[in-house]
């Protein structure tokens, strides 16, 4: 077992035990193991205590506590870390990356922030490099990305396909995908590629009659881009359904160019997330709202790209469920940084500091359907953000400093941020 203590305010976002003032979690562990479904209900504990046995979380709760929890829990000797006064927060859920990928585009990047406009029609250019890659290129891309993204303290990663776009290419992209996480999605209908461009529907029935059967059973998710320029909705809701009935589970690029009804489709569909939503009218929050879609906002990507940025309070309003993802992919948003997301999200998007760093914890757990992320109480798995900052509130009135001190992902240490002595 591991004690740690010193934290000066601890981010659960677990429901408390009992009662709305109840802390975080009892010596008994009652601690329900999900994450809270309220957007910005971090439950936090101020000078707290965490205690972990193997991979999962087996108390957090007021330092004061800690001692009588430890003897309920038998654990005498637990090695103790004592942080000296530091915010520890649950490791980023980042629910949405396009990592299977070779080539560079940052002169695309570059031409845009002179001036140009973003389009789908850059996803050619990766597709070709992509093709071209040998699968160890592509694994060690793919881990390079992760281990960067771990040491700016994401511990859950959901990984899209989508550069292959053809069976061999994009089987071999969830391949090596599901070496490295278990939330694996096919988007083969990312665009349609240059071989099809005269005839997409032949690409549609491949993806329907050839990819989706071949991948069933390796990808858990299923995604397409529905957009003009992509696919477009009576496509998407062939291709969604074919996904389903291969048993995957939906989810959408909706809403990213175009104020289109990819969103209303999303709900429709059963969409756990849609996600972009740049556009999205009165009536498709409500919609959505009454669906129970999440919606996954990408910060980076409005950035990247210079769109508009959606207002979150006019979601939040509406009552839909929001998560913050990185979208890292070479084309609309090469960050893997969700600290620089979530500060965007607070400055540009108007969440308030509370309703961001839920949204990247708990947010995303929502979005990938799972409970045993995205919090902090009894039974969660043991990841956490140890950050160099006396408060988790730091992470978006600092921008661009780097807080993540250290990271455990199942009560490893997987990153150490810390100076050399
Ligand atoms: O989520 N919108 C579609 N797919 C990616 C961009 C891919 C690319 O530009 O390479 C996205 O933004
Ligand atoms: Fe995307």
């Amino acid at each position: 077992m591991q004690l740690i203590t010193g934290i000066s305010e601890l981010v659960t976002n677990a429901a408390p035990a009992s009662g709305a003032d109840a802390p975080a979690s009892g010596a008994d562990g009652t601690t329900s193991a999900h994450p809270t479904a309220e957007v910005g209900r971090l439950n936090v504990v101020a000078d707290a205590a965490l205690i972990i046995d193997g991979e999962r979380v087996a108390w957090s709760g007021p330092a004061a506590e800690a001692g009588a929890a430890l003897a309920g829990l038998g654990a005498g000797d637990a090695e103790t870390i004592d942080l000296g006064g530091k915010a520890v927060i649950p490791g980023f859920v980042d629910s949405h990356n396009h990592l299977v990928f070779a080539g560079d585009r940052s002169a695309e990047f570059a031409a845009r922030m002179a001036g140009e406009k973003y389009s789908a029609g850059g996803i050619a250019t990766t597709v070709a490099a992509t093709r071209a890659a040998t699968d160890e290129e592509l694994e060690d891309n793919l881990v390079h990305l992760l281990d960067q993204a771990r040491r700016q303290g994401t511990t859950t990663f959901e990984i899209k396909t989508g550069y292959g776009l053809t069976l061999d290419d994009e089987i071999r992209a969830l391949r090596i995908i599901n070496r490295h996480t278990e939330e694996s999605t096919l988007i083969a209908a990312h665009v349609v590629p240059p071989e099809h461009k005269e005839n997409p529907e032949a690409y549609v029935s491949l993806v329907i009659d050839e990819i989706i059967p071949a991948a069933a059973g390796q990808a858990k998710w299923i995604d397409v881009f529905c957009e003009k320029g992509a696919f477009d909705e009576d496509q998407t809701r062939r291709i969604i359904e074919a996904g389903k009935a291969a048993g995957m589970k939906p989810r959408l690029h909706a809403n990213q160019l175009t104020d289109g009804g990819a969103l209303k489709l999303g709900a429709e569909l059963g969409c756990v997330s849609v996600d972009h939503a740049t556009f999205a009218s009165d009536d498709d929050l409500a919609v959505l709202a009454h669906a129970g879609t999440v919606v996954t906002l990408l910060p980076g990507v409005e950035f990247s790209t210079r769109q508009p940025y959606p207002d979150a309070r006019r979601y939040l309003a509406a009552g839909v469920t929001l998560a913050i993802a990185s979208d890292c992919n070479p084309g609309s948003c090469f960050t893997n940084s969700l600290p620089f997301c979530i500060a965007l999200a607070v400055r540009d998007m108007h969440f308030t500091v509370d309703q961001a760093v839920w949204a990247a914890t708990a947010g995303g757990a929502h979005a990938l359907e799972r409970t045993d992320v995205g919090h902090l109480g009894a039974g969660a798995r043991a990841d956490l953000v140890v950050l160099d900052a006396p408060s988790y509130r730091h992470l978006a009135y600092r921008p661009g400093v780097h807080l993540v001190e250290r990271v455990l992902a199942a009560g490893e240490l997987v990153a150490d941020n810390r100076p050399r002595p």
